[in-house]
């Protein structure tokens, strides 16, 4: 919120909406006369926080939709400048809890990882149908997973029977691939390629890459931009845009470094320990 810096009567685009977290604590400080626009590609997440921000009544605009389009969606809204920006990237808990959206390596679900479910492509199709040229090249790109060719062979192999249908079914190829032990190894390497499933099923590292040029450029002079990442390949994409935009004086970088969450932070809230937070000015 410091990082923020918002006041009474600011406009803020949320670009990643959620539960309505950042939001709620955002409009307690611009309302009533600020105005604050909510986006998420995901329908049920923003059904539900419609309804629990509801008391900010006409502050409070959400708009379902994938921020890559934060220009259509502001000129739409009537959006002259923003004062400020978030971005609180990846998927929700309540999306990585729920068997159905299939993102979880530990609970039984169809394989989906579709955020937008009005989109087309889904985990399964890519699973099931990608050649195992490219799933080696996605899980080796996208996961960071250094057994990527060993993992798309599983892949191919066990598909060759009978389509691989759930998560639990494809978590389970890839810990046979990766020869995993639960008593050995601290990370599931079932997470990498996941990951990479994630990323390729939502085109995120592209959406980032083009919605925070986009966003940048609504920003006013001494507004600010706030990005929460989760991953390297999502960090080192806004390290890079903001470094290149500080060089060409569009942005000044207000954290010299990413700020971590506290140890207090981590015991409590357990998946806030891969996150990266940068902070940027607009000139
Ligand atoms: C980590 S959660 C955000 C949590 C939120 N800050 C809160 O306080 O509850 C990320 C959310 O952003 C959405 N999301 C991720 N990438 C998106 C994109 N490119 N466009 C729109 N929504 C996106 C996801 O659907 C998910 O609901």
């Amino acid at each position: 919120m410091s990082y923020l810096n918002i006041k009474s009567g600011s406009v803020v685009v949320d670009c990643t909406l959620g539960a309505g977290g950042h939001s709620e604590q955002i409009l307690k400080k611009l309302s009533p006369d600020g105005r604050l626009i909510g986006i998420d590609a995901d329908a049920d997440a923003l059904e539900k926080t419609k309804n629990k921000l509801k008391e900010f009544g006409s502050s409070f605009t959400p708009v379902h939709d994938n921020f890559v389009n934060i220009d259509r969606i502001l000129k739409k809204e009537g959006v002259k400048q923003a004062d400020a920006i978030i971005m609180d990237l990846g998927i929700s808990s309540d999306q990585l809890e729920s068997e159905e959206r299939g993102f979880s390596i530990k609970r039984e679900g169809r394989l989906d990882m579709r955020m937008n479910r009005d989109s087309g492509l889904t985990a399964y199709d890519i699973v099931n149908r990608y050649s195992e040229r490219d799933l080696s090249e996605m899980i080796k790109e996208y996961g960071e997973e250094r057994l990527h060719n060993r993992v798309a062979r599983y892949i191919a192999e066990a598909r060759s029977k009978r389509p691989i249908e759930t998560t639990t079914e494809l978590a389970s190829i890839v810990r046979r691939a990766a020869g995993f032990s639960y008593r050995k190894s601290k990370i599931d390497p079932a997470t990498r390629t996941f990951q990479a499933i994630r990323i390729e099923v939502n085109n995120e590292l592209g959406a980032l890459e083009e919605g925070l040029k986009s966003a940048i450029f609504w920003l006013k002079g001494g507004g600010r931009i706030v990005v929460i990442s989760f991953h390297s390949l999502e960090d080192r994409i806004v390290k890079n845009l903001f470094k290149g935009y500080s060089q060409l004086k569009i942005l000044k970088i207000v954290t010299k470094k990413p700020v971590r969450p506290s140890p207090d932070e981590t015991a409590s809230n357990p998946r806030s320990r891969s996150a990266k937070l940068r902070a940027a000015e607009r000139i």
